[in-house]
């Protein structure tokens, strides 16, 4: 069944796909078909699992990306999710780069996106978070905007961290898309250290303010070498950072090398990242033991490669480009199956 509605989807430009799918999801979400597609893909019992200081209904999440907006956490958690991190956003409605910035690689089951945040804004998010009837865990994965300069971007991630701490789950701090001009020198040496304890110092005033801890995770690149990866995990750990969720989206073409549209700019998700990834979460696990819960994330798009980061260190996975290649399905196969 999914293969006739790949196929609809896939004779589509990349991003109107995505749009028109969140639009379905958003009408799904808030009709009662929801009920007959949660009654099909309904997921095993039993599965719960507690990760940060919270407790999950099962270990699979839909990453940050596909629901930008939060307009259709109904309709995806119909699909069976345990979690579902939206965003990520920014303080300020953004536009994003132009299009097209969505570019499908079917041979290898990968896509490259240069979206660049596009979103409007945190107080629409958090309008539709209010709303959401969704009964798993919600994450708020937050950036800052293009126009904010690098060196005051920890003004963002604070000004969203205060609106969406009442609302989240949990808050995932993305310093890692490749697609915001040099976002990712946020992960290194002095700027990570200032970033963090910031955050955490902030965490602490809103933890004393709404008399509730809520957890934060910060999202990392697969592209770091061996020194920086154990430098990021020597910093998490010092400031106490509740997870980190590895990995986002590439800028490597190794794996691609030579296909149609390898050539396009942007951040590679899907299969060419998944050995990647798990290899990032391996690494890691050995640096941080159990003291940072991680949550896996690159190319997962089945039951054996699910486990294998499971296997390598992680607790928690989340699923993006395997689920559109795949389907609805994968979530319930994953859910029944990882242990
Ligand atoms: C089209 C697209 C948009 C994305 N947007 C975001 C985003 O806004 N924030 C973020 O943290 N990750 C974003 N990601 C990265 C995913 O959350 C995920 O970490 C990455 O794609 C690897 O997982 P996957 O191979 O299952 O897609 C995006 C990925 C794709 C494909």
């Amino acid at each position: 069944m999914y293969s006739l509605i790949r196929k609809a989807i896939f004779s589509l430009d990349a991003e109107n796909a995505h749009d028109l799918t969140v639009n379905l999801l958003k009408l799904t979400g808030n009709s009662p078909l929801k009920h007959l597609v949660r009654a099909a893909l309904a997921c095993p019992q039993g599965t719960e699992k507690t990760v940060m200081g919270i407790k999950f209904k099962n270990p699979i999440g839909l990453a940050a990306g596909a629901d930008k907006n939060a307009e259709a956490i109904d309709g995806f958690g119909a699909m069976g999710f345990g979690f579902i991190e939206v965003g990520t956003v920014t303080p300020l409605a953004q536009e994003g780069n132009p299009k097209p910035r969505q570019f499908r690689l079917p041979e290898a089951e990968g896509i490259i996106n240069r979206n660049g945040f596009n979103n409007n804004g945190i107080d629409y998010l958090i309008e539709n978070v209010k709303k959401a009837k969704y009964d798993g865990v919600i994450g708020i994965n937050i950036g800052k905007n293009k126009v904010t300069p690098i060196e005051k971007g920890k003004d963002d991630y604070i000004y969203c961290l205060n609106k969406a701490y009442n609302y989240a789950g949990y808050i995932t701090v993305n310093i890692s898309s490749p697609n915001t001009p040099d976002l990712r020198q946020l992960q290194y040496g002095d700027a990570l250290d200032d970033l963090l304890q910031s955050i955490k110092a902030r965490q602490k005033i809103l933890a004393d303010q709404y008399n509730k801890y809520v957890p934060i995770a910060v999202k990392i690149a697969p592209d770091l070498t061996e020194s920086e990866l154990v430098q990021i995990a020597d910093t998490l750990r010092r400031h106490r950072i509740d997870g980190v969720i590895a990995t986002n989206t590439t800028i490597s073409r190794d794996t691609v090398a030579g296909l149609k549209n390898a050539q396009e700019i942007g951040g590679l998700s899907g299969k060419p990242l998944q050995q990647k990834s798990t290899e990032i979460i391996a690494r890691l696990y050995q640096e941080l033991k159990d003291e940072v819960p991680i949550i896996g994330s690159g190319g997962i798009d089945g039951v054996q490669n699910a486990q294998e980061k499971i296997n390598a260190g992680a607790q928690l996975l989340q699923v993006y480009s395997g689920l559109i290649c795949h389907g609805p399905g994968l979530v319930k196969a994953l859910v029944s199956a990882i242990k």
